[in-house]
């Protein structure tokens, strides 16, 4: 919930769980508290105050490369204090639970929890039974909200704006929170988005999701204004859900070929990690259409405005 005091609207979100119960306003809110943020990365000494003397807990019981080092830069840069918890070298491997474990680090006095769980609704779950702020940073095939936002605040940085814009989300749809986080902010924001890739990796009642879908990279790709390539993620998939790494990558492999296709000002987009050679070619990846590291870039940006817009709400609550 956000009211609208005149022109002004008022952040009220304790927790960031998911972009779906979020309004297009809100979105583009948090996209323009993260745009005033930005210009503290470019000072000397890349520190604001907002969050001194509160403390941010990383609390992720799955790897992370770049969600968990952005969420703690943010967190420093805007001068919070940062516990790294780590399931592997936690008393979790002794059996303890995730709200014992976030019930224990909270007696420490934690004012924000980042929580990454191959658990859908953890997040949720938290947020229900501890007092402090929960932020989602993953949770099984749910959400993934951050990664969403950055991947909309970087598309409105290069194109201005999402209204009308086609964009193909492609690949292992099925097992991704990220297709689910950025398919709720771009259709909210006025982008029309088709989801493609293999019958197999489609998710259930695809039907009643606001995006169309296509089995056919090929017939998508000259059309967009925006691919946004989707991780296959192996430590997911169940069974085979295609014959081989290479009929996949020869169907829905972003290759240098297939870029011939596509308008000379696409975005290539990937949330990361990338399987080379499977997703993308390396030639595209690093190409002059690929705004992936700039989606990393605009991450720490838009999760100091998380952290900054969680804690601002509950600070009005108390
Ligand atoms: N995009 C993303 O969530 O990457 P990590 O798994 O490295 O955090």
């Amino acid at each position: 919930m956000a009211i609208r005091k005149g022109k002004q609207l008022e952040w009220k979100h304790k927790h960031l769980l998911g972009l779906r119960d979020l309004s297009a306003e809100e979105i583009t809110y948090i996209l323009d508290t993260a745009k005033g943020f930005e210009e503290i990365s470019t000072r000397s000494v890349k520190k604001a105050p907002p969050l001194r003397g509160k403390v941010v807990c990383n609390l992720f019981f799955e790897d992370s490369t770049r969600t968990r080092n952005s969420f703690t830069l943010a967190a420093n840069r805007l001068s919070a204090d940062v516990i790294e918890f780590t399931k592997t070298a936690s008393s979790v491997s002794k059996g303890e639970t995730l709200l014992d474990t976030a019930r224990n680090l909270e007696a420490m006095g934690i004012d924000i929890v980042v929580v990454r769980d191959s658990a859908a609704g953890a997040p949720k779950f938290l947020s229900r039974n501890i007092n402090a702020c929960v932020v989602n940073a993953g949770d099984g095939f749910c959400e993934h909200p951050t990664q969403g936002l950055l991947d909309v605040y970087t598309i409105r940085k290069f194109k201005g704006s999402l209204e009308g814009l086609k964009i193909a989300i492609v690949g292992d749809i099925a097992h991704s929170r990220v297709a689910r986080s950025c398919m709720w902010a771009m259709t909210k924001l006025g982008a029309e988005v088709t989801f493609v890739g293999p019958p197999t990796l489609m998710p259930a009642q695809v039907d009643k999701l606001p995006v169309s879908v296509s089995y056919s990279l090929d017939e998508v790709i000259e059309k967009v204004d925006v691919v946004n390539m989707l991780r296959i993620q192996f430590e997911r998939l169940g069974g085979n859900p295609f014959p081989s790494v290479r009929e996949y990558s020869h169907y829905f492999g972003l290759t240098v070929e297939r870029m011939k296709k596509a308008k000379p000002d696409i975005l290539v987009m990937h949330p990361g990690p990338i399987n080379r050679g499977l997703e993308m070619e390396s030639e595209v990846a690093d190409g002059p259409n690929s705004v992936i590291l700039e989606q990393v870039k605009n991450g720490l940006a838009v999760r100091m405005a998380a952290l900054f817009l969680v804690n601002q709400a509950a600070a009005q609550v108390q």
